[in-house]
């Protein structure tokens, strides 16, 4: 008799979260309709948004006049570390990104390669990103700050 109630126990436990994660799965899919919906007209790689800062440890970076050494570090780090994944003048696994500055803020330029797996989840235009490149990630690559800073000179 133990036995059976046990069997029952966990029968009904089981049903439970099935319930639950059925209903998680419905609420998932109805936003991902929506955004899909919303999103017909403009493509996000080309949309502009350039008062949007990300989310990350950079808020307000301001670009002076172009550093030449700062340059010459960051063609070598992008060079290691993301021509796998991104071409200049065409879609590749990652966006194209000539003209960057015309549709993203430094910061969030910034932003995307230090804080990359936050903004794919919160940030609207990295979440739009994802969506049109596949699902793909682009993983934290765990640069410094000074890093970063000498790709985003770079890729002025
Ligand atoms: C594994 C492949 C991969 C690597 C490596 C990679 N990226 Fe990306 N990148 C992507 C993808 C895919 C996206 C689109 C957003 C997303 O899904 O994360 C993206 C988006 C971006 C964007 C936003 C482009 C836009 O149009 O707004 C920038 C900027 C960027 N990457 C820079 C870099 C830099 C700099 C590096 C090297 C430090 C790098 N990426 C390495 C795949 C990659």
């Amino acid at each position: 008799m133990k036995k059976i109630l046990l069997f029952l126990a966990v029968v009904l436990i089981s049903c439970g979260q099935e319930k639950k994660t059925e209903k998680k799965k419905a609420t998932y899919g109805q936003i991902s309709i929506a955004t899909s919906q919303k999103d017909e007209s403009t493509s996000s790689s080309s949309q502009v948004d350039l008062t949007n800062y990300g989310i990350g440890p950079v808020k307000d970076l301001v670009f002076s006049d172009i550093d030449d050494k700062m340059v010459q570090l960051g063609k070598q780090l992008y060079d290691q570390k993301c021509t796998a994944c991104h071409k200049f003048d065409k879609r590749y696994i990652g966006p194209a990104l000539n003209g960057l500055y015309d549709r993203r803020s430094p910061s969030w330029v910034m932003n995307i390669m230090l804080n990359p797996i936050e903004m794919v989840k919160k940030d609207p235009v990295a979440m739009q990103l994802l969506e049109e490149y596949n699902n793909v990630i682009m993983y934290n690559q765990n640069l410094t700050y000074d890093e970063a800073r000498a790709i985003a000179e770079y890729l002025r």
